[in-house]
């Protein structure tokens, strides 16, 4: 009886396992789009938290994760491209594929804020004001794409 059910329980986790294949392919390029977009995630919200004060100001972790932001700005992009619009949309609008123009535009102004972060967080002294600023700029630039382009 035991054995019943220790082979009913596999049959089962194997059944929810391809399940979830099937609805999210992990190397389809939306999945890996949007991994990489919450890894963008994880160190915005480290930058987010030490602008609005929640953590202290700490110009060294700040670095670190523009740094990882930087090292990640390049990367989404390439799941966007012609080759892929037959793999869906995931949660982006269908003017990723129609308006490819204003969508390079964003990529741009993002990894321009990203680099002009990355220049004042390595300065030797950087005051809490200054890095405020950029990061205020930087979180724009992700805010005006998904304003666009993300269907939310
Ligand atoms: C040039 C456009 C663009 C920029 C810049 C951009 N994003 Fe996005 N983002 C998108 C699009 C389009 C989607 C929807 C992707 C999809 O579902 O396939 C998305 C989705 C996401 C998601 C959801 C991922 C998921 O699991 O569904 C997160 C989180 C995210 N972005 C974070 C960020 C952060 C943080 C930044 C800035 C640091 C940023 N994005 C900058 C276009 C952009």
């Amino acid at each position: 009886m035991k054995k019943i059910f220790i082979s009913l329980g596999v049959i089962l986790s194997t059944a929810l396992l391809l399940s979830a294949c099937h609805s999210e392919d992990p190397n389809s390029p939306v999945s890996m789009r949007k991994h990489v977009f919450k890894q963008m995630l994880s160190s915005k919200e480290v930058l987010f938290k030490i602008a609005s004060g929640q953590k202290g100001f700490d110009a060294k972790l700040a670095l670190t994760e523009v740094n990882a932001l930087n090292a990640l700005s390049d990367q989404p992009w390439k799941y966007f491209s012609e080759e892929f619009k037959s793999a869906g949309n995931g949660a982006a609008k269908d003017n990723v594929w129609t308006n490819k123009a204003l969508f390079q535009q964003k990529v741009t102004a993002f990894k321009g804020a990203v680099s002009n972060m990355k220049q004042v967080m390595a300065a030797d002294r950087v005051d809490f004001v200054t890095f405020k600023k950029a990061y205020h700029d930087l979180e724009n630039t992700c805010a005006q794409c998904h304003q666009q382009f993300r269907d939310f």
